[in-house]
C-alpha cells in the first residue's frame, strides 16, 4: 500500500476557488495539497471571456447572485471584495480593462491569472496532484483521499470541484455526490447562463440565426438590458443568457424590442408617416431582418390600414414579446449551474459544514450563481479566501 502523505487541508478541485483556496491556506502556513483529474489547473479560467478572463465586477453585490438563501453569499462577497482581487492582478503587473457594466478583463490572455494563482499558491508552499481519477474520498479520524495510487490524509477537506457545467472540460457532479455522501443537501442543479432553444412553431425567428438586437429580457422579476442573439435553436447573447438562471420550465421569457421607445411611438408613426409600413418603421431601429419577421407576426402592413387599437396592441406586444422556450442547450453549453451544495449546512463565514468539522465546500458546486459578467470568478475568490482563512483554525 502507498504511503500516506499527511496534510492539514486537502482541496478537491483546481480551479478559480480551489487555487484562492489553497493559496491563501499555504500562505498561512497551513500544509496544503490542491488534487485535479484533469492534468492542467484552471481550465474554465483559461477559456473564460473570450481568452480574457472577465475576473471580477465592480458592481458585485449580494442581489446578483441567485441563491435558495440569497443572505448567504453577503459574508464572503463583503469581506474580499472585487477591490481586493484587483489588488492582487495589479500586484502581478497583469495589465486589465473594464469592458462595460464593471465587468473588468485581463488585456492579455486569461492564462495570466491562471498564473497568478499558481504562483500565489506556490508562495504559499501548496503541493499539486493533478492528473490521475480521485476514487477513494473517506472520512474516520479526518479525510483520507486516494487519486492513482497515491493517498492524502488531512483534517481539513475543502470540496472545490464546481458544477457540471461544460463536461469536455473536466466538469462532473462529483461536488454533490461527495456532499451527500457527508450528509449536506442538494438544491436541484440546473443549467444557468445558457442559450434557449424554442420549438418548432417558432421557425421563422429560428431562420433569423446571427441576428442580434438590443433588448430587454425578463424572466420572472428579473430583467436585463442587454443583446438578444437568434441562433438556429432559438435564444442567446447575453440579455437571454441572463434571464436563463431565472428562468423554468414551462414559463415564458418576454423580450422588449424596442426599450427606449416612447409611449404612444406607433400612433405617433402613422401620424407622422401613414403611407409607410410596419416593417419600414421597424427597420429603422431594428435588424432588417427581424423587422420582417416582427411586422409579419403582427400581421400590419401600411399604417394607414391598422386601426389605432391594433397598432396600441402591436407597441404592447413589440414592447413584451412572449417567447415560451422549449428547453436550454443544457449543460454542455452552459456556462455556470444554478443550484448545488444547500447553503443551509454551511457557515457562510467560513463555508465550513456545520455537522462535520473539515469539511468545507467552496466555488460554484455551491448554492450561489452569479449573473453573467465577471461575478462567478468573484464567488469562486471571495468563498475560497473565506475558506481559506479558516482551516485550521476549528472554523
Ligand atoms: P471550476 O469548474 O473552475 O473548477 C473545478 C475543478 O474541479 C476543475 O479543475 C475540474 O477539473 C475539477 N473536478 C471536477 N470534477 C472532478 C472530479 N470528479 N475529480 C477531480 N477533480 C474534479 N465566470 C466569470 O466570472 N467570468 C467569465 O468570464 C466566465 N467565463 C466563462 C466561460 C465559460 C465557457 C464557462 C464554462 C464558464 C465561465 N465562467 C465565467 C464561470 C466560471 O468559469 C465558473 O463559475 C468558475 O470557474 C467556478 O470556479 P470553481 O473553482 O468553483 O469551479
Amino acid at each position: 500500500m502507498a504511503a500516506i502523505q499527511l496534510f492539514d487541508a486537502i482541496v478537491l478541485g483546481a480551479g478559480g476557488a480551489g487555487l484562492m483556496c489553497a493559496a491563501t491556506a499555504g500562505q498561512r502556513g497551513r500544509r496544503v495539497v490542491v488534487l485535479d483529474h484533469s492534468p492542467e489547473p484552471g481550465r474554465k479560467i483559461v477559456i473564460s471571456g473570450g481568452g480574457r478572463c472577465n475576473f471580477t465586477n465592480l458592481h458585485t453585490a449580494p442581489d446578483r447572485y441567485l441563491s435558495a438563501n440569497p443572505h448567504f453569499a453577503k459574508s464572503a462577497l463583503g469581506r474580499y471584495t472585487p477591490a481586493d482581487f484587483l489588488a492582487l492582478v495589479e500586484r502581478h503587473g497583469i495589465a486589465w480593462h473594464e469592458k462595460t457594466l464593471g465587468q473588468l478583463f485581463c488585456d492579455g490572455s486569461a492564462r495570466q491569472i491562471v498564473a497568478m494563482l499558481l504562483d500565489e499558491c506556490a508562495a504559499g508552499g501548496v503541493m499539486q496532484s493533478l492528473g490521475a481519477p480521485i476514487t477513494d474520498v473517506e472520512h474516520g479520524d479526518g479525510f483520507r483521499v486516494t487519486q492513482g495510487g497515491r493517498v492524502f490524509a488531512a483534517p481539513a477537506l475543502v470540496v472545490a470541484t464546481g458544477g457540471p457545467s461544460i463536461p469536455k472540460l473536466g466538469a462532473t457532479g462529483f461536488a454533490y455526490e461527495l456532499a451527500r455522501r457527508f450528509g449536506l443537501k442538494v438544491v436541484e442543479p440546473r443549467p444557468a447562463l445558457v442559450p434557449l432553444t424554442l420549438p418548432g412553431d417558432e421557425a421563422l425567428f429560428r431562420d433569423l440565426a446571427g441576428v442580434a438586437a438590443p433588448v430587454v429580457a425578463r424572466a420572472g422579476k428579473a430583467s436585463f438590458a442587454e443583446a438578444a442573439l437568434f441562433t438556429h435553436r432559438g435564444l442567446s447573447g447575453p440579455a437571454i443568457l441572463q434571464v436563463s438562471s431565472y428562468w423554468r420550465h414551462g414559463e415564458a421569457i418576454g423580450v422588449d424590442f424596442l426599450p427606449d421607445a416612447a409611449p404612444g411611438w406607433l400612433l405617433a408613426a402613422k401620424r407622422a408617416r401613414p403611407r409607410a409600413s410596419l416593417r419600414t418603421v421597424l427597420g429603422g431601429a431594428l435588424p432588417e431582418r427581424l423587422a420582417v419577421v416582427l411586422a409579419e407576426r403582427l400581421a400590419i402592413g401600411e399604417l394607414a390600414g391598422a386601426k389605432d387599437a391594433a397598432l396600441t396592441a402591436a407597441a404592447q406586444a413589440l414592447a413584451d414579446w412572449r417567447f415560451l422556450p422549449n428547453g436550454t442547450e443544457g449543460f454542455a453549453k452552459a456556462e455556470v449551474t444554478v443550484g448545488g451544495i444547500a447553503t443551509a449546512g454551511l457557515s457562510s463565514q467560513t463555508m465550513a459544514a456545520r455537522h462535520l468539522p473539515g469539511l468545507y465546500a467552496i466555488g460554484e458546486a455551491v448554492d450561489v450563481t452569479g449573473w453573467l459578467g465577471g461575478y462567478n470568478f468573484q464567488w469562486a475568490w471571495a468563498s475560497g479566501w473565506a475558506a481559506g482563512g479558516a482551516i485550521g483554525r476549528g472554523g
